[in-house]
């Protein structure tokens, strides 16, 4: 682990939602966390269509692109492709302490219900689930089918926190910003790490009645 306080695995998926994962990347490197990370090709898609952010094709040079947008230290920020089977975390033995899949779509959510593992993302949630470490899913769908409450059962039952993006209003949010914090910070506290954007319920309570 070495300089790092601990190392997270970050899926992004084609689910709505990019601005989520992009905030998560950005809070966990400033936590000093090691992450890395895995784009499907349909996230990649998304990402062009909700941010303006220009990834770049090739894992490198997404690392380099999003190491210097978020000043990571070195080796801080990995980002590993879709099929690179030598990546640490395709083994039991490299496994990450905890692994999010933000956002996830109902696709993904079902090749890893049923342990299809034909992907880096989809192997690397194998192995977190077969290791016995969290597993957190911020889905993106709506409405469900019964396809995917029963997927989502399935891996609650196995001990996944199933995060949906559904970010409350109870904290007046002013701004798009506020919502992806909501989220973010749910995700944050999951994987044990202090988060200083939405204070926990009952902290900000000015009602002394
Ligand atoms: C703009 C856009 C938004 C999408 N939003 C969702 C979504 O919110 N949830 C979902 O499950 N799929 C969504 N999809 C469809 C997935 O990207 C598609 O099913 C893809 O094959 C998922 O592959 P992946 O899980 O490997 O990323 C969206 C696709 C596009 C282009």
């Amino acid at each position: 682990m070495g300089q790092f306080c601990k190392t997270v695995s970050l899926g992004i998926t084609g689910a709505s939602g990019a601005p989520y994962a992009l905030r998560l990347i950005d809070c966990l490197i400033k936590a000093n966390v090691r992450v890395y990370l895995m784009i499907s090709k349909p996230g990649q898609v998304v990402m062009g269509m909700e941010t303006d952010l220009k990834l770049p094709a090739r894992s490198a040079e997404i690392q380099r692109f999003l190491s210097s947008r978020y000043a990571a230290a070195e080796g801080q920020l990995q980002v590993f492709g879709q099929d690179q089977w030598t990546a640490p975390i395709a083994s039991g033995s490299g496994v990450a302490d905890a692994m999010v899949i933000c956002p996830c779509t109902t696709g993904s959510l079902s090749a890893i219900a049923c342990g299809a593992s034909r992907s880096l993302l989809e192997r690397a949630a194998d192995v977190t689930l077969k290791e016995r470490r969290p597993l957190l899913v911020v889905l993106r769908e709506m409405p469900l089918s019964e396809i995917h409450l029963e997927n989502m059962l399935k891996l609650v039952r196995m001990g996944v926190v199933m995060l949906p993006a559904t970010p409350g209003f109870y904290h007046r949010p002013e701004s798009v910003n506020d919502l992806v914090d909501f989220v973010v910070a749910r995700i944050l506290e999951h994987l044990g790490l202090d988060q200083q954007l939405l204070p926990s319920w009952g902290m900000d309570n000015s009602d002394s009645s």
